[in-house]
């Protein structure tokens, strides 16, 4: 397989979401969803009216997040019928799938400008997924002393709940985060669950876990993408215990609860060895 330049790889990435621009017939597909259980709702998607359009052009004009808002009540299903000319083939990204792993030997040394990062966070933002397109993602992205804050209140934090013994290997895995450039940290939004809740009362105990679904998405393109531009980075899960004192700092609304810290920076060592289970084990297919 050709290697592709990183940068070329994460655009390509974040760009194929934007070749396909699909307008459905948002009642059907709405009423689909309210009769429906929701083992069946992917029967949705076949049932639905679309129009289709490919063009670049078409797809700047249309963006599904300005059209698709919860509060109007409009689904539109991004599943083309037929497959779309795409820069990005299943094999690159694979081949980035399989590149981003844990990198926990980070430093302050970014092989890309600050700027494009965060322009990369932005750019999963808008394109990952929620269910029915209500948006619960939230992030904030924090940089050089900011960064170095996160850390030092997390050690704050944890020094007086961690046993005496346990505490040197407790702050030197804090000091390896704090030695990276930045952390991104994911939220829900809780106003968006509980309003989706409220609106299809049907699925009322689905949302929260939906919204957890959206959120691990969201951090796995994340990750990918920062690490197809040459950023090591790892993720950590110090809420519930740091909540209340990031949200002081950073002024985070109420309603932003917190779920995960991504932190990243230059690569300073490698990767560990990971194995994987016989896919006898974990996988069936049948039918084909
Ligand atoms: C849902 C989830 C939670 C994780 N939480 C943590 C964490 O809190 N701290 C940490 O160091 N790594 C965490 N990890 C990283 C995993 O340990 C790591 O992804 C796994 O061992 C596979 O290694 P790889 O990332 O190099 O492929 C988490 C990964 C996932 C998917």
């Amino acid at each position: 397989m050709p290697t592709m330049r990183p940068q070329t790889l994460t655009s390509t990435f974040l760009s194929a979401s934007r070749l396909y621009t699909t307008t459905a017939s948002s009642s059907t597909c709405q009423a689909t969803h309210e009769l429906l259980p929701s083992n069946l709702l992917k029967t949705c998607a076949p049932l639905t009216t679309r129009t289709f359009s490919t063009s670049p052009l078409r797809s700047k004009l249309v963006s599904p997040q300005a059209e698709t808002t919860a509060s109007k009540q409009e689904i539109r299903i991004p599943t083309p019928s037929t497959p779309v000319a795409m820069a990005a083939t299943s094999a690159t990204l694979l081949e980035a799938f399989k590149a981003r792993r844990s990198f926990y030997q980070l430093n302050k040394e970014l092989p890309i400008a600050a700027d494009k990062i965060t322009s990369i966070v932005q750019e999963n933002l808008i394109q990952i997924p929620s269910s029915f397109n209500s948006q619960s993602n939230r992030v904030l992205v924090l940089y050089g002393a900011e960064h170095d804050k996160l850390w030092d209140i997390t050690s704050d934090v944890l020094k007086p709940l961690v046993p005496a013994e346990s505490w040197d290997a407790t702050a030197g895995r804090n000091a390896g985060f704090k030695a990276g450039a930045g952390t991104v940290l994911f939220f829900i939004d809780t106003t968006v669950v509980s309003g989706m809740q409220e609106k299809f009362a049907l699925y009322k105990d689905r949302f929260p876990t939906w919204a957890e679904h959206s959120t691990a998405m969201l951090q796995f393109a994340t990750w990918t993408t920062l690490e197809a531009e040459g950023l090591g980075a790892n993720l950590q899960h110090y809420n519930p215990l740091i909540d209340e004192r990031v949200a002081a700092e950073w002024k985070i609304p109420a309603n932003w609860q917190l779920t995960a810290q991504l932190v990243f920076g230059g690569r300073a060592g490698e990767a560990g060895a990971k194995d994987h289970l016989p896919l006898e084990e974990t996988f069936k297919v049948a039918g084909a």
